[in-house]
């Protein structure tokens, strides 16, 4: 679905802005500024203020990005339980490091806060859906299941 017409979808919905942000992001991986720009004409708002809701919560990307975000908990407990030899071998196995996108277009690689899945450190996870437990050995047959 175009940008265009996912803003026209929520753009009588209370809160649209941001529903409507998380659908583009979901079909793009990212906010492209032109989508920004226009959500601010549709929920009449400054852009400023569309740029200020884009900007502000680290679950929306304004930078191109692979298209399955792999997201690694930085947290201290998962810190504690090895997510610094998770990142390592995502890295090695993706050929990228945090931060970036591989070239295909595939896979984002991401730092974020505690997920919620403490009771399974250390945990990554990929578009929004958890994995817990994660070693160096499970990544290649989790990477697997994205391609
Ligand atoms: S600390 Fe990593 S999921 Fe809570």
């Amino acid at each position: 679905m175009e940008y265009q017409e996912i803003l026209a979808k929520y753009a009588d919905m209370p809160g649209g802005m941001i529903e409507a942000f998380h659908a583009i992001q979901e079909e793009l991986s990212y906010l492209p500024e032109e989508a920004i720009v226009q959500a601010a004409q549709v929920f009449g708002k400054p852009v400023a203020q569309a740029y200020g809701v884009a900007t502000f919560y680290s679950m929306f990307s304004v930078k191109p990005r692979g298209k399955n975000v792999i997201r690694i908990c930085e947290s201290a407990p998962c810190h504690v339980a090895g997510a610094a030899e998770v990142v390592a071998a995502l890295e090695k196995e993706l050929g990228i490091s945090m931060g970036s996108s591989t070239a295909d277009g595939l896979f984002a690689l991401e730092f974020t806060e505690c997920v919620g899945q403490c009771q399974g450190t250390p945990v990554i996870t990929i578009n929004g859906k958890p994995y817990v437990d994660v070693s160096p050995a499970k990544i290649s047959g989790i990477l697997a299941e994205c391609k």
